[in-house]
């Protein structure tokens, strides 16, 4: 743990044993800065999604330990709003509206209702929805859907976002637009985000840093650091040979090839 950033989480030796016998991850070791966009990379069923709920306290590793802010996660779940969860199906409720969606987790933790809306309304502002506060689910895009998931994440003002594969079920253009948008609100927010793609192109565009990780078991094959300025230029070399550099390291954790 560095002298200036503070560490948000900490895998130390995590081994995650389902109860059928799977081994999710092993030896998974991994500290995480504050204010650090990490991506976790890596093919089907290598333990990303594990990872990711360990660091939201769902469910209990089996050796090793998870701390976040230094805490039990599922501590800090029980006790703030400093962790939120996007998933990669949006999840909202067909008979709120829009902001009745984003006001759930606040109504949950019962603060100040005038407050709550407003800093409900805040939120869809941020991801540019500030016009469809009464809308219903099945009246918004797929694209729409996952900006009210993520503003009813960022409404809690959570400290750190834990995203899984939000975008992988929307089209490119829609996908490149709330890459942008995202990158917006975390520097603006100063959150850290923890967030999984199977995307290379998506992982580098991101992260500050690339967790690259191996099925079977589950382990962290290479740290990525991506020593690019923001807002990324997808098109200039550097750019790409971070692309080939998760790409080869992706194919060696799946042990297609060696890495050079
Ligand atoms: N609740 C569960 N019970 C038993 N096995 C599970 C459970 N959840 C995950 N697994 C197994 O653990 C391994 C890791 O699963 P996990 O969902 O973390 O992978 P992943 O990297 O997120 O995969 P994907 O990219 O397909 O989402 C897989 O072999 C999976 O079958
Ligand atoms: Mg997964």
């Amino acid at each position: 743990m560095g002298a200036i950033q503070k560490e948000v989480v900490c895998f130390r030796q995590v081994d995650k044993v389902y109860n059928t016998g799977t081994i999710a991850l092993s030896q998974f070791d991994l500290s995480i800065r504050e204010g650090e966009f990490i991506s976790f990379l890596g093919p089907s069923g290598c333990g990303k999604s594990t990872a990711l709920r360990m660091a939201a306290g769902l469910g209990n590793v089996t050796n090793g330990k998870v701390e976040v802010f230094g805490q039990d996660p599922k501590e800090v779940i029980r006790n703030t709003n400093d962790i939120a969860f996007v998933f990669q199906d949006a999840n909202l409720l067909p008979w709120r509206s829009v902001l009745d969606n984003v006001l759930l987790p606040l109504e949950l933790r019962g603060s100040d209702k005038k407050a709550r809306k407003e800093t409900a309304i805040n939120a869809l502002e941020m991801v540019g929805l500030k016009d469809y506060l009464k809308s219903y689910p099945r009246q918004l895009s797929g694209g729409m859907k996952m900006r009210v998931s993520i503003a009813r994440a960022l409404a809690a003002k959570p400290k750190m976002l834990l995203m899984d594969e939000p975008f992988a079920a929307l089209d490119e253009m829609t996908r490149q637009t709330l890459q942008m948008d995202l990158l917006d609100i975390w520097k603006k927010e100063n959150t850290s985000i923890l967030f999984v793609t199977h995307n290379v192109y998506e992982a580098v565009y991101l992260s500050s840093r690339i967790a690259v990780m191996s099925a079977r078991p589950g382990r962290l094959s290479k740290l990525i650091e991506v020593d690019l300025p923001y807002p990324r230029e997808r098109t200039i070399t550097r750019f790409n040979e971070y692309v080939e550099m998760a790409s080869k390291s992706l194919e060696h954790s799946m042990g297609r090839r060696e890495l050079v």
